[in-house]
């Protein structure tokens, strides 16, 4: 009888690729894929902490099973990711859901196909979190599920120890990969016809800093990827303002393959709270390395995080961060309100806000941005994209792409064919009820 998986992902990048990481686990025992909780033979919360929001969430959808689990008490249900990281909560998870039975944290997601294995034999609970990574998580079968995107570990962990952020705390101190099996891996994704290679770290500018033999830098890893064979572009995330050298820009700048996309978080304009943030840089660094982005990659793609509401921010600190927003002009904004996280810094700080300032700033952060977005896009008319096709409409004769960055384009009235997943430039002609028009060149 056929058995089948379904994982539930929660939070980042980071954590959609390692649950592509589980799915090749699933499958190397027999599992096939499913979207139906009713077919499923084992349930997977791959869960983020970021947030508070986050964790209430998960724990509502975890809460939701139970009906489920008392028709079907063969099912599996696993917790892993971040959340599972945390001190105490897998205690809490098993209190609150007695019915869960394997619970593993990020340290240990490997370790998961012998759990199951484990499991499926006796049926005993399962909990184990380890405190710090025994090895690099090399030789995973990967099953990708982003149709035309390979996501490409560089890095685990963090050593930056933001005030706020509980990342450095559940994901362990950074290491790097060995510079050849990242490049190795993206040979293999380029062969096997991905368009997008998209390398994470959690600040992909400190790549290699742990290796420390004076070659194995972020810049060479992107010029060497840039130079493998095959159509494809290469994408990466996150990078930190600290961090980011003027080497770097030059690649991006210098090399085709490379999407002139960059997501830079600021997380505030204000430089008492970079500095309460523990960001070490400051607002000033911030608008030079934009400047200088600007100027060597005209027309870059620039998307930023920031959080509002820190501990101690006054509605003047907030408006130096809402002129900075006013300013640069993003092509994309992410803002969060503060959220505590206990153990980090930032929760004993003084200051906390209630949640209607926050709320507020975020909101006015939002509504700024959703204005400045839809200025540049009126603003883009003329202007040309590198765009994958993505699908057809044969009764419209309309095709629907993005460009690098994400942005969803149609191509109205192609008199030739294009391909599915292939790459073509594209030029704006229209912007009308919030959707970009474009043909191609
Ligand atoms: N509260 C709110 N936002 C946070 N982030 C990280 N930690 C917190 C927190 N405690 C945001 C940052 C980061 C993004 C991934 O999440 O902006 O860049
Ligand atoms: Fe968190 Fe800062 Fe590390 Fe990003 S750089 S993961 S915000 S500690």
């Amino acid at each position: 009888m056929d058995k089948y998986y379904l994982i539930k992902t929660y939070g980042c990048q980071m954590n959609i690729h390692e649950s592509e990481k589980l799915a090749g686990m699933l499958i190397s025992l027999g599992f096939k894929p499913t979207d139906d909780e009713e077919k499923a033979n084992v349930i997977v919360f791959n869960t983020c902490c970021i947030r508070d929001g986050a964790e209430q969430k998960i724990y509502a959808h975890i809460g939701a099973l139970k009906g489920l689990k008392k028709r079907k008490p063969n099912l599996i249900v696993a917790i892993c990711g971040c959340m599972a990281q945390v001190k105490s909560r897998p205690e809490t998870i098993k209190k609150k859901f007695p019915f869960v039975n394997i619970i593993f944290g990020t340290h240990n997601l490997n370790e998961f196909k012998e759990y199951l294995i484990r499991f499926e034999k006796d049926r005993k609970y399962i909990c184990e979190i380890w405190d710090e990574a025994k090895y690099l998580d090399e030789h995973v079968d990967t099953y990708r599920t982003s149709k035309n995107n390979a996501w490409i570990n560089i890095s685990y962990g963090c050593n930056n120890f933001c005030t706020y952020c509980i990342v450095p705390y559940v994901r362990g101190r950074e290491r790097s990969r060995a510079f050849e099996d990242i490049i190795l891996e993206c040979k293999n994704a380029i062969d096997e016809g991905y368009k997008y290679i998209t390398l994470l770290g959690q600040n992909v500018n400190s790549y290699g800093n742990d290796i420390n033999d004076g070659k194995t830098t972020f810049a060479r890893l992107l010029r060497e990827i840039s130079h493998l064979d095959g159509d494809f572009r290469l994408k990466f995330m996150t990078s930190h303002p600290k961090d980011l050298t003027e080497e770097v820009i030059d690649v991006i700048a210098s090399e085709d393959k490379i999407a002139k996309v960059i997501h830079l978080p600021i997380q505030s304009g204000n430089n008492r709270i970079l500095n309460s943030m523990n960001r070490r840089y400051t607002r000033e660094h911030y608008l030079d390395l934009i400047k200088l982005i600007r100027t060597k990659i005209p027309n870059c793609y620039i998307s930023t995080d920031i959080i509002v509401g820190f501990p101690g921010e006054t509605e003047e600190e907030f408006l130096d961060t809402y002129n900075l927003i006013n300013d640069v002009r993003y092509d994309g904004v992410f803002a969060f309100m503060y959220s505590k996280r206990e153990g980090t810094v930032a929760a004993s700080m003084p200051g906390h806000h209630d949640i209607a300032t926050k709320r507020d700033r975020v909101n006015r952060l939002l509504s700024l941005s959703k204005e400045i977005i839809k200025e540049k896009n009126k603003n883009s008319i003329g202007d040309d994209y590198n765009i994958i096709i993505n699908d057809y409409n044969a009764t419209k004769n309309e095709y629907y792409a993005t460009t690098d960055s994400g942005k969803s384009i149609t191509i109205v009235n192609c008199n030739k064919t294009l391909n599915i997943n292939n790459f073509y430039t594209a030029e704006i002609t229209e912007y009308k009820n919030g959707k970009l028009y474009a043909k191609i060149k």
